[in-house]
């Protein structure tokens, strides 16, 4: 029988994956000064046995003001290190799965309260609040506190902090740098006309526009080991009339293969309050698709693929090389395990799970 294609190995830059399935990054909420805590080992340690070819570590502030909330994870300091190697430790004694992280800066959209307290703005002058920074002064949202924009010295500590992220994610030995160019955090901030006003080289024309976010990646690039994918995860469109969209997306994506990009992973939205976003089963593979067209590197559909046909089908007509899993993992931890079940395909299952194999599934585990 042939092996369906959501689990054919594929190769992301020098990284081999084992099939086409891979872990989102899910900001958890749930670290100390940017330090891991025990939920992050109990969270990424199952999604570690899922069968998943790749899990990425959530959006991972390379400063304190580029968290989304006082609760994110970071990796800016010799504490924040420790705490996600000592996370890295237990997962990888138990799990051969590539890790992979994802580098942020929130810009606009940091100092917020966490998504279960109603996720508003924390002014700066409050307990867990602080001044956000951003392409230009524009709030996210009416009566929210503005950000201040950044100069030339703002931006170069900022381009710096992803280096020094990525120069410690290599230290604890991850197999991948994802950079977070989507969502509406502060590379997309730079990306898109509505929130970068700028009249400087960084901003205006599309090519200064992508001035910053490119200027990141050829950093992160250079300093990262070079046998080590770099991938980026964009939002193919802001969903908003005269707002970033999928001609400039694949204009980028060109531009960030030219450059030894490894991947790039296609979402969408979280720029302006103003998106209007067609949200159903595979919404936003067509983004997706359009970039894949134009590029050569490994490209990555995500967004409510819940059904193993409807993955199997992405990856079998072509519109991307591999799918990414966020709620739908979080809700079906095997997920991985039963797309492969219902498709007639094998994934490695941890050796203590092995006798649970149903009988009707033969074949269905391999050994890790
Ligand atoms: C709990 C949660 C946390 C998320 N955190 C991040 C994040 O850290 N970085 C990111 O790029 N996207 C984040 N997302 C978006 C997901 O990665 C994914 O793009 C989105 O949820 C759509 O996929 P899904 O339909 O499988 O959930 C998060 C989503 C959820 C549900």
């Amino acid at each position: 029988m042939t092996q369906p294609a959501l689990f054919r190995p594929i190769r992301v830059g020098n990284l081999d994956l084992a099939n086409r399935i891979v872990i989102a990054p899910m900001c958890q909420y749930s670290a100390e000064e940017g330090q891991m805590t025990d939920w992050h080992l109990i969270h990424l340690g199952q999604l570690a046995l899922s069968g998943a070819s790749l899990l990425t570590i959530e959006a991972t502030a390379v400063l304190p003001e580029g968290r989304i909330s006082y609760a994110d994870v970071g990796l800016w300091n010799d504490a924040t290190e420790a705490a996600m190697r000592r996370t890295l430790e237990g997962i990888r004694r138990w799990s051969e799965m590539p890790i992979g992280i994802q580098l942020a800066h929130a810009g606009r959209k940091a100092s917020t309260d966490l998504p279960w307290n109603g996720g508003a703005q924390i002014a700066p002058d409050h307990a867990h609040g602080w001044q956000t920074v951003a392409p230009s002064a524009i709030a996210f949202a009416e009566g929210q506190n503005a950000p201040m924009a950044l100069d030339r010295a703002g931006l170069e500590r900022v381009r710096d902090a992803f280096v020094a992220s990525a120069l410690r994610a290599d230290n604890l030995g991850l197999d991948l740098v994802q950079l977070h160019g989507a969502h509406g955090y502060l590379m997309h901030q730079f990306l898109s006309p509505l929130s970068n006003r700028r009249d400087d080289d960084y901003g205006g024309s599309l090519e200064n526009r992508m001035r910053f976010p490119l200027e990141i990646f050829d950093a992160v690039r250079a300093a990262f080991p070079k046998e080590k994918p770099v991938s980026m995860r964009v939002s193919g469109t802001d969903w908003v009339e005269g707002g970033w969209d999928v001609e400039q997306t694949v204009a980028f994506a060109k531009e960030l293969e030219r450059r030894g990009c490894s991947a790039i992973h296609v979402s969408s939205g979280g720029l302006h309050a103003a998106q209007q976003i067609p949200v159903g089963p595979g919404y936003q593979v067509p983004l997706a698709r359009a970039v894949k067209a134009e590029v050569g590197i490994p490209v990555i559909a995500v967004g409510l693929i819940t059904g193993f046909e409807q993955a199997e089908a992405i990856v079998g007509t072509g519109d991307a090389d591999l799918v990414a899993l966020a709620r739908t993992i979080l809700y079906d931890p095997r997920w991985p395990w039963h797309a492969a079940a219902e498709l007639g395909a094998t994934v490695r299952a941890p050796n203590q799970y092995l006798r649970c194999q149903p009988r009707q599934f033969k074949n269905l585990f391999e050994s890790a």
